[in-house]
């Protein structure tokens, strides 16, 4: 092997490991995720913010591989909502026995921002990052993406709640934006 370490992504969501991948491309190191091991069993999101969620999830997920892990919470953050939905972007639309949909989620926020003018609309995805290796160093990375929340959804890229952000520098919504015009901006490209 060429590389000099084995990086463990805490995911087993294809799509996030296809883009750290190509976040991390470049370093030389051999990157992994948990369906290379398929024993381990997920870790919850209990904590009540990205960066105690990051944390976590990197801590057990070195403890449980052996490996360096890379573990990454993100969420959509509004002002005029006090930072909501935050940490519970995820599962903001959802109850019990009703999981959360992304037209949903999105359907809340627009629902809560009806009225709210365009200069009081702005919000920032927010991604931490956290890493931890064996040895037990630890570090997290912050990286934000500022924008505004749109008053309706366009675009078909991405994912998430990236139909209702718009960048105003680019003049685009997130969804309207290719993968790699993303990344070059976006928080997790950031971080
Ligand atoms: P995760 O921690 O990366 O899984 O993100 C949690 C939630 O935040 C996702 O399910 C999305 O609802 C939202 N989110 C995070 N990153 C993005 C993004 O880049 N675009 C749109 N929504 C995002």
């Amino acid at each position: 092997m060429t590389s000099k370490h084995v990086i463990v992504l805490a995911t087993r969501n294809q799509g996030k490991t296809a883009e750290l991948r190509e976040l991390l491309a470049g370093f030389g190191e051999t990157v992994l995720d948990m369906s290379a091991f398929p024993g381990v069993p997920d870790v919850e999101e209990t904590e009540n913010t990205l960066e105690g969620n990051a944390r976590r999830k990197a801590r057990l997920t070195c403890a449980a591989t052996g490996r360096i892990a890379v573990a990454d919470d993100s969420g959509l953050e509004v002002d005029h909502l006090r930072g909501e939905p935050g940490v519970y972007s995820a599962r903001y639309s959802g109850g019990p026995g009703l999981p959360a949909t992304d037209a949903g989620n999105m359907a809340k926020v627009l629902h809560k921002m009806q009225g709210v003018p365009h200069e009081k609309r702005t919000c920032r995805f927010h991604t931490v990052l956290a890493v931890c290796a064996p040895g037990g160093q630890q570090a997290t990375f912050h990286g934000v993406w500022e924008g505004y929340i749109a008053e309706e959804p366009k675009g078909e890229q991405g994912f998430g709640y990236d139909p209702i952000f718009f960048d105003p520098e680019l003049g685009r919504h997130a969804a309207e934006l290719s993968r790699e015009e993303k990344n070059a901006v976006s928080h997790r490209g950031k971080a």
